[in-house]
């Protein structure tokens, strides 16, 4: 709750997709060397400064993050959602997304339209709002404040 107006927080839902987990040691040279707790607690201090709630969800299974876009509808005011490799062919997740009525920030790390050609397809762009991409670990507290500005 807040303390000014007396209701609910809103809810930044952030979701990781698959080997979300593993950076800072998973090719560094392409997401560099910060942790996924790190860019966590970016994106988390970034919410809390525009009085916005961040939680987080990393899984490496399809299905988890489907479900997780499905408990968002009606209790959380946004989706800030890195896909991993699902960006790229996972269609329940559009279908998912596209279910959810806030703004969608799809974010990369790296930028997918500079890298191999099957990266360059975004199966989740279509639904999103916005994209954030290439700007490195940088890119968590900036997907939060373009959100906290959509929210305003
Ligand atoms: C990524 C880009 C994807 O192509 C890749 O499969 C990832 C990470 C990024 O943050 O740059 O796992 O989403």
């Amino acid at each position: 709750m807040t303390d000014t107006d007396g209701g609910a927080q809103r809810i930044v839902l952030l979701l990781s997709g698959p080997n979300l987990n593993l950076l800072g040691a998973r090719e560094p040279e392409i997401y560099g060397t910060g942790t996924l707790d790190e860019h966590v607690a970016s994106a988390r201090l970034a919410a809390e400064a525009h009085d916005l709630l961040l939680e987080h969800l990393q899984s490496n299974h399809e299905g988890d993050l489907v479900e997780a876009v499905h408990a968002a509808r009606d209790r959380c005011a946004a989706i800030v959602v890195n896909p991993g490799a699902l960006t790229h062919y996972a269609w329940s997740l559009h279908d998912a997304l596209a279910a959810f009525d806030g703004p969608v920030v799809e974010l990369h790390l790296s930028n997918p339209a500079s890298r191999e050609a099957w990266r360059h397809a975004s199966v989740v762009a279509p639904v999103a709002t916005a994209t954030i991409a290439g700007l490195g670990g940088h890119g968590y507290p900036v997907a939060v404040s373009a959100v906290a500005r959509m929210l305003a």
